[in-house]
């Protein structure tokens, strides 16, 4: 971070200064999430999310371990197991229903940071490593929670883990062998169980080491803000402590209460009754469906229907990833010089409208594989990559933006009717 008048660590007493000294941890801290940071001043609580995704993070990691303890990674046993932490381990139900509504509250904030880089060009230049570690992060976000999901061998664990694992079986040639290699058999079994526990352990300590190149990146040129313009001086920024841990404390509370309230109040809202019961290799449930924050993708993977050149499951599959993949390629996608949705009026309604498409396939994708919701996920399929591919780089080249404030400070006090100067 290189803005001159970054406040400099001193060490308070002479323990800090010879930790300081020796390892130079606390001024680490001090330049990264304390007063040594400099941050723009009108950041709004969108810019809140980050903060959320990382505790949300810790919660998963805290009241995984914990489970780890008690829950055994064998198909006999695996169901009982989870049954044996709801009603025996002591608050071992608060436990699990804390991990598996910590997961869709993980979901939550981030889809919520998403959409708010998306409105507000946080992907664009300098910002675009951000953005791309941001996703590295999302996928194996996707990984985790979908092993995670099998871990209870309840009937929508084990027909999920067929249906995604059998997706790599419509690759041609290779496609089966991997299928193989992935389960470690011809079904998900024992050695599937296991290695998705082991996986499911590891990847968010990964997850952890991308989120420190995440906060890295965004160092370099430090945040954005909601008028997408360049810090021009120290009357643009203010330091990150006390002003905004106050402001990311406040949020934390309110995502506590939000995540709370489900969690004692309405357990099971977000999951699936099937998953109650034991895995059954030999009874199909009626709809396999994964947890609400996979549909918007699954609703694209079911959209393709007919073979044509290639097997239709195998375009269901390159779409899929396709529909993330995509979003790697956004910072160049998008040319328009100005970030900010708020000076960008076309932008603007079609941003609007990328956020209905995506409730729609999400609604279709939690649905069952039938009309009409096969011909609206189709609709909203094609509309999403028409978003990205077509009406974005048109957009950007045609549209005018609205006059942009001098500074930020500028729009500070516009807004405010020049109340502060
Ligand atoms: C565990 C997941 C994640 C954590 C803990 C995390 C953390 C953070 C934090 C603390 C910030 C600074 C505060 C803020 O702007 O909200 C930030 C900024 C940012 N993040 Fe993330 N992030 C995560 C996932 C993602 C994902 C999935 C994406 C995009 C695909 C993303 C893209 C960005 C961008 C572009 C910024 C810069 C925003 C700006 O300055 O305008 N992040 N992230």
């Amino acid at each position: 971070m290189s803005f001159p008048w970054a406040n400099h660590y001193e060490p308070k007493n002479p323990l800090m200064k010879w930790v300081d000294s020796r390892l130079p941890l606390p001024r680490l801290v001090y330049n990264a999430v304390g007063a040594g940071y400099p941050v723009p001043r009108n950041l709004n609580y969108f810019w809140n999310f980050g903060v959320l995704s990382g505790a949300a993070l810790m919660i998963q990691i805290v009241t995984g371990i914990v489970l780890a303890m008690h829950y055994a990674a064998n198909g006999l046993v695996a169901f009982d197991s989870v049954e044996h932490i709801m009603r025996d381990v002591n608050s071992g139900w608060m436990l699990r229903y804390a991990h598996a509504n910590g997961a869709s509250f993980f979901f939550i904030v981030v889809y919520l940071h998403i959409f708010r880089g998306l409105y507000y060009g946080s992907y664009k230049a300098p910002r675009e490593m951000v953005w791309l570690l941001g996703l590295v992060i999302f996928l194996l976000m996707m990984a985790t929670a979908f092993m995670g999901y099998v871990l209870p061998w309840g009937q929508m664990s084990f027909w999920g883990a067929k249906v995604i694992t059998g997706l790599f079986g419509a690759i041609p040639v290779v496609g089966t062998p991997i299928q193989t290699w992935l389960l470690g058999g011809f079904a998900p079994d024992n050695a599937a169980l296991n290695r998705f526990f082991s996986l499911h352990y590891l990847l968010p300590f990964v997850i952890a080491g991308v989120i420190i190149l995440h906060i890295w990146a965004l160092h370099i040129p430090g945040s954005s803000n909601p008028t997408g313009i360049d810090v021009k001086g120290p009357q643009d920024t203010v330091p990150f402590h006390p002003y905004y841990t106050a402001k990311d404390g406040f949020g934390l509370g309110v995502f506590l209460i939000l995540y709370c309230a489900v969690l004692f109040f309405a357990p099971n809202a977000l999951g699936h009754p099937d998953n109650y019961i034991p895995a059954n290799p030999l009874s199909t449930p009626a709809h396999i469906v994964p947890e609400w924050y996979f549909w918007p993708f699954y609703a694209i993977l079911r959209a393709f229907t007919v073979d044509f050149i290639l097997p239709a499951k195998l375009w269901g599959v390159l779409a899929m990833f396709g529909a993330i993949l995509l979003l790697f390629f956004l910072p160049w996608l998008d040319k328009s010089p100005v970030r900010s949705g708020n000076y960008r009026p076309a932008f603007k309604k079609f941003f609007w409208l990328l956020v209905i498409d995506v409730l729609v396939l999400g609604w279709c994708g939690g649905a069952p594989a039938e009309e009409p919701y096969v011909m609206i996920s189709q609709l909203a399929a094609a509309y999403y990559f028409a978003h990205f591919l077509i009406i974005l780089p048109i957009v950007s080249r045609m549209e005018r933006p609205l006059p942009l404030p001098n500074s930020i400070t500028e729009a500070v006090l516009e807004k405010h009717g020049n109340a502060a100067a």
